[in-house]
């Protein structure tokens, strides 16, 4: 198991966007990261999502703020800065006019925190991520399960990681505490190997805290411990700005529609020659 365990998304930074409200609940978020075994933490607050805009002037010296708190109250634990990133039209223009306006995660070279709406998939999302390819950046979507599009049409998910976007799914979700349809779902984005970073997404200590613990454990008991090992190896990498290799996706197939079930007869050569879909 490695040393380091490493949240790359999260609203511990008090103060900016629907996540801590106020110092002290900054200080219990970082103590549940800590329980969970946590030793960096990417504050990610919200940007451009038509709520919060948080420049990345104000994000990095909260993070300074937080870290000397942490010191004083003796909390084992780093805030590393970073932002989540509502995706616009405007990613790409902004980044190359500005690139100090926007924070990419730990402020690497590579990677980028986008955020999708829920309820859809922008029809510009393709040519955004490809842009910020060209420029180098490695758009990492987050909370990839919960965007209600790709639950639908999976292989839209497929189409953007084939093409080299990396996705994070909420630790929430893969222990039910989400429900049990985005359970469901994560354990699928699994098994086609589409899920490159667990993170907790904590926005408090209650209704949206830190799961990771459990959600590990959930993974090392449903899949193995290979996958801990490699989910909790690529936020490594990422916080260091390194490459990795991720593991070959596979395409979901096409679910079979009533229409499209044999006769009574022919049950027993059709179930045999059905290709599994999963
Ligand atoms: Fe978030």
């Amino acid at each position: 198991m490695v040393d380091l365990l490493v949240d790359i998304h999260n609203h511990i930074l008090f103060g900016l966007d629907d996540g801590a409200q106020n110092i002290d609940e900054t200080a219990r978020m970082a103590r549940q990261a800590v329980k969970n075994g946590i030793t960096h933490i990417i504050a990610t607050p919200h940007h451009k999502n038509g709520k919060y805009d948080n420049p990345a002037t104000v994000i990095l010296s909260r993070v300074n703020e937080v870290n000397n708190l942490l010191q004083t109250l003796e909390i084992p634990l780093t805030v590393l800065p970073g932002m989540e990133i509502h995706l616009h039209g405007d990613i790409v223009k902004g980044l190359k006019q500005s690139p100090t306006d926007l924070l990419t995660l730990n402020q690497t070279n590579k990677y980028i925190l986008i955020e999708l709406p829920y309820s859809h998939i922008p029809h510009f999302t393709e040519e955004i991520f490809y842009e910020l390819q060209l420029l180098g950046y490695v758009p990492v979507i987050a909370h990839a399960e919960r965007n209600r599009e790709f639950q639908k049409h999976p292989n839209q998910l497929y189409n953007l990681i084939q093409k080299g976007a990396l996705a994070q799914i909420t630790a929430a979700s893969v222990t039910g505490v989400f429900g049990r349809e985005l359970q469901k779902f994560s354990r699928r984005l699994f098994k086609h190997s589409l899920v490159h970073f667990i993170a907790t997404d904590a926005h408090n200590t209650d209704r949206r805290g830190f799961e990771l613990k459990s959600a590990y454990e959930y993974i090392n008991l449903h899949f193995s411990e290979k996958h801990v090992r490699y989910l909790q190896e690529n936020a490594i990498k990422l916080v260091n700005d390194l490459d990795f290799s991720v593991w070959q996706p596979s395409k979901f197939e096409k679910r079979t529609k009533f229409k499209d079930l044999p006769k009574p007869g022919n049950l027993v050569a059709f179930f045999s020659n059905k290709r599994k879909e999963e």
